[in-house]
C-alpha cells in the first residue's frame, strides 16, 4: 500500500494527466486535490486524445475509484460536460464521487474575473477567465457556495437570492456590466444540482476507508509549484495550493498518511499567462520548442510560453513539494536540438544566486547562468529503456538529476502510455533516502 502525490513542479502543464493516468494501473483511488477548470490535463491512449479539467486522470480504469476533493472549485456545467464526453465515449462514470464540501464556481465568479483582468490593463494576471480566483476569494470571505449548499434546494435559494443581489452590486457599479437575474441562474442551478447529485459525499470519509482499507491513493495536482498562492511567483500565481502540502488540506487527509511525492517536469519550460520567467527563449529557439512540443493551452487555446530547463526552480520544487523522484516529460520535444543549455543559477546585480528568490520583482532582475550540452539530434520517440537512449539523452538526464539531487524513474518522451521509461516503479520502489544512503545522488538513472 502506498499513498503518492503527484505534483507539477514548474508552472503547470509537464505533463501530470499523461503520468497520473500511467500510475493510476496501480491505484485504487485517484484524488484531485485543488484547482478547478483552469487546469487541462491531456491523457492519451490508443491515438484517442483525452483532456480532463476537473475529473481525475484515473477515469480510464474501470476499477479506480476518482474524487474530486473538498480543495478544488467546480464549475458545474464545464464538470457536466465533461461527464457527457466521457460516457459519450463509452467510459462509466459510475466510480466518480465529488465532495460535498467543495465550493462552486458560479457566473458571477467568471464575469468578475474576466472583467478584473480588463481593469488591471497592464497589471493582469494573465488568468483563464474560469473564475478561479473569485470562486477561492469567496471560500475566504465565507459567501461561497458548497456542493452541499447545492444540493439544497430552498436553502440555494435564500442563499443565491442574497449573494446575487450583492454581486449585481459589484457587476453593475464596478465593472459597468449588466446584472445576472437571480431566479434565472437559481433555476439554471438547480438542473446541475439533480445531474450531479448521485455523485456527491463525504470526501474524506471515503478516503479514510480507502486509507483503512490499506487501498492505493493517488493525489493528483493541478498547475504547479511555481503557480502555489504561498510558494509561487506571487502574484503572479493560481488562488490554491498545487504544491503537496495541499494534497492534505484539499482532501482532509493527515501528512502522516502520504507515503510518496513524484514531481513531473519537463525537459524544457512552459508558462502560460504573465509573470517573470527568467530562462524564456525569444525567436527561433522559442518556436521550435513550441511548435515541436504542440505548446498551446490545452484550457484556453493560448500559446505557452517557452524556455530552457531551470534547476533553480527545480531544486525549489524538489524542496518545496519534499519530492522522493522527478518524472521528466518531453525530452523528445529536444530531439533536433544541437546544443541545450540548462539554468544552474542566476545573476542578480552582479552576483551569484543559487536559491529561488521569493520577491516577484528580484526573479525579475535574475539572469540564468547556463550550462551548455551537447544534444543528440536523433528521435528518443521509440526509446523503450535507458539502454535505448542516445548518450547525450542520458547524459542530459543525469546532469538534471545531479543538478536538483533527487533521483528520475520515469521518462517520457510521446504523449502516449507506451513512450515512456520507467526507470524505477515510483510507488513501490526504493524511497529517495535509501538511495541516497550510500551518496549517489543519480542512482536510479545509472541502475
Ligand atoms: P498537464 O496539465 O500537466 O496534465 O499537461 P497538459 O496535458 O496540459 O500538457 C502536456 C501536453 O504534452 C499534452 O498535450 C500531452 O499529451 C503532451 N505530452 C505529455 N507527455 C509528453 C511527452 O513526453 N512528449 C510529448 N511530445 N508530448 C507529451
Ligand atoms: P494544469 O493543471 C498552466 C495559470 C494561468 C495564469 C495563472 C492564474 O493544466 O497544469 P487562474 O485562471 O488559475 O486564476 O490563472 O495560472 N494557470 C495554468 N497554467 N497550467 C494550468 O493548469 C494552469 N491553471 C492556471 O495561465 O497565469
Ligand atoms: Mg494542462
Amino acid at each position: 500500500m502506498a499513498n503518492v502525490i503527484v505534483i507539477g513542479a514548474q508552472w503547470g502543464d509537464e505533463g501530470k494527466g499523461k503520468i497520473t493516468d500511467l500510475l493510476s494501473r496501480s491505484a485504487d483511488v485517484v484524488v484531485r486535490y485543488q484547482g478547478g477548470v483552469n487546469a487541462g490535463h491531456t491523457i492519451v491512449v490508443k491515438g484517442q486524445t483525452f483532456k480532463l479539467h476537473l475529473i481525475p486522470s484515473g477515469i480510464l480504469y474501470p476499477d479506480t475509484e476518482c474524487i474530486i476533493g473538498s480543495g478544488t472549485v467546480i464549475d458545474p456545467r464545464v464538470l457536466i460536460a465533461e461527464l457527457d464526453q466521457i460516457e459519450e465515449l463509452g467510459i462509466s462514470t459510475s466510480n466518480l464521487l465529488i465532495a460535498e464540501t467543495a465550493h462552486v464556481t458560479m457566473p458571477y465568479h467568471r464575469l468578475i474575473d474576466q472583467a478584473s483582468e480588463e481593469r488591471r490593463g497592464n497589471h493582469k494576471i494573465g488568468t483563464t477567465g474560469r473564475g478561479i480566483g473569485p470562486t477561492y476569494a469567496d471560500k475566504s470571505e465565507r459567501t461561497g457556495i458548497r456542493m452541499l449548499d447545492l444540493m439544497d434546494s430552498q436553502g440555494l435559494r435564500d442563499q443565491l437570492e442574497w449573494t446575487i443581489n450583492y454581486k449585481n452590486v459589484i457587476l453593475e457599479k464596478l465593472y459597468n456590466l449588466p446584472p445576472l437575474e437571480p431566479q434565472k441562474v437559481i433555476d439554471e442551478y438547480l438542473g446541475y444540482a439533480e445531474r450531479l447529485r448521485p455523485y456527491v459525499v463525504d470526501a474524506s470519509l471515503k478516503i479514510y476507508d480507502a486509507i483503512q482499507r490499506r487501498r492505493n491513493i493517488l493525489f493528483e495536482g493541478a498547475q504547479g509549484t511555481l503557480l502555489d498562492l504561498d510558494h509561487g511567483t506571487y502574484p503572479y500565481v493560481t488562488s490554491s495550493n498545487p504544491v503537496a502540502g495541499g494534497a492534505c488540506v484539499g482532501t482532509g487527509v493527515g501528512p502522516t498518511m502520504i507515503d510518496r511525492v513524484i514531481g513531473v517536469a519537463k525537459a524544457y519550460t512552459t508558462r502560460v499567462g504573465e509573470g517573470p520567467f527568467p530562462t524564456e527563449l525569444d525567436g527561433e529557439l522559442g518556436e521550435l520548442l513550441c511548435s515541436r512540443g504542440a505548446e498551446f493551452g490545452t484550457t484556453t487555446g493560448r500559446k505557452r510560453r517557452c524556455g530552457w530547463f531551470d534547476a533553480v526552480i527545480g531544486r525549489y520544487a524538489v524542496r518545496i513539494n519534499g519530492l522522493d523522484c522527478l518524472a521528466i516529460t518531453k525530452l523528445d520535444v529536444l530531439d533536433e536540438l544541437e546544443e541545450i543549455k540548462v539554468c544552474v543559477a542566476y545573476e542578480i546585480d552582479g552576483e551569484r544566486c543559487e536559491h529561488f528568490p521569493t520577491s516577484a520583482r528580484k526573479f525579475t532582475q535574475c539572469r540564468p547562468i547556463y550550462k551548455t550540452l551537447p544534444g543528440w539530434q536523433q528521435s528518443t520517440s521509440n526509446c523503450r529503456s535507458l539502454d535505448d537512449l542516445p548518450r547525450q539523452a542520458l547524459d542530459y538526464l543525469k546532469f538534471l538529476a545531479e543538478l536538483m539531487e533527487v533521483p528520475i524513474a520515469i521518462v517520457s518522451l510521446g504523449a502516449s502510455r507506451d513512450q515512456t521509461i520507467i526507470v524505477e516503479d515510483p510507488i513501490h520502489g526504493p524511497k529517495r533516502a535509501l538511495l541516497h544512503a550510500d551518496g549517489s545522488q543519480a542512482s536510479l538513472l545509472s541502475a
